[in-house]
């Protein structure tokens, strides 16, 4: 086993790789767009697969929830084996005036109350972690000629799912589009390990209003998100 946490020989994955929460996301993302995929990880059920998508390499591995689950899986992918793009592809919740249920947003920042960056930087720096500008600028204009709308701006990567003490409107009134678990940690991964890195993530709930999606909606909007990311990944 190459890591504690992934049974992937080096060579395994390719040099971009979706980053879906979820394994079982993973999974789907390998069966439904990837051609010759193939099970790379198992490890914890955390599963990661390589195949093709329109003929180039492409990796898909999970990341578990929150911060330090992906920073473990994000660590040895750049470090042991070489990846070089990791595009997040997740849900959050919508946060912005102008944001509604199943849209796409493109964390261009992540805002963050994550511990990473204090324990990453002297007392007093309040690092602000940003999406790799090449990955951003290439997502935003393959949407364009997708005919996928998207909304661009910071997302909050929260430490917590169930928080009462966060201040939501002043984070909204602040820019704030969304809430997520890991945006945060990935972009600060990506300057620190040198790999390219963007989020990319549709809505899933509403922080302000009601409003729910049917299971079809919802696979629709995950799908338009899954063929942004392989478009940008192979731009
Ligand atoms: N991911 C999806 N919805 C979320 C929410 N409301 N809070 C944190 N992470 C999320």
């Amino acid at each position: 086993m190459a890591t504690p946490h992934n049974e992937a020989e080096p060579g395994d994955y390719a040099e971009t790789v979706l980053m879906p929460g979820d394994p079982l996301r993973a999974k789907y993302i390998a069966e439904t767009f990837l051609d010759d995929a193939r099970q790379v990880n198992g490890v914890r059920n955390c599963l990661g697969y390589t195949g093709t998508y329109k003929g180039v390499p492409v990796s898909t591995q999970a990341s578990g929830m929150g911060i330090p689950s992906l920073s473990i899986y994000t660590h040895e992918l750049a470090s042991v084996y070489g990846v070089k793009n990791i595009i997040r592809v997740g849900s959050c919740g919508g946060v912005g005036k102008d944001v509604k249920l199943r849209d796409i947003i493109l964390g261009e920042g992540s805002t963050t109350d994550s511990a990473v960056i204090e324990n990453t930087f002297q007392p007093g720096i309040h690092y602000a972690p940003i999406a790799d500008f090449e990955l951003l600028d290439t997502a935003y204009h393959k949407a364009k000629e997708l005919g996928i709308s998207t909304k661009v701006g910071d997302v909050y990567a929260a430490d917590r799912f169930y928080n009462d003490n966060v201040d939501m409107e002043r984070l909204r009134d602040y820019g704030v589009l969304g809430i997520e678990m890991e945006s945060a940690g990935l972009y600060l991964l990506g300057k620190q390990l040198g790999f390219r890195a963007l989020s990319i993530l549709t809505v899933s709930d509403m922080i302000f209003g009601e409003g729910s999606t049917t299971s079809e909606e919802r696979e629709r909007s995950f799908n338009d998100m899954i063929t942004l990311a392989l478009e940008t990944a192979i731009a």
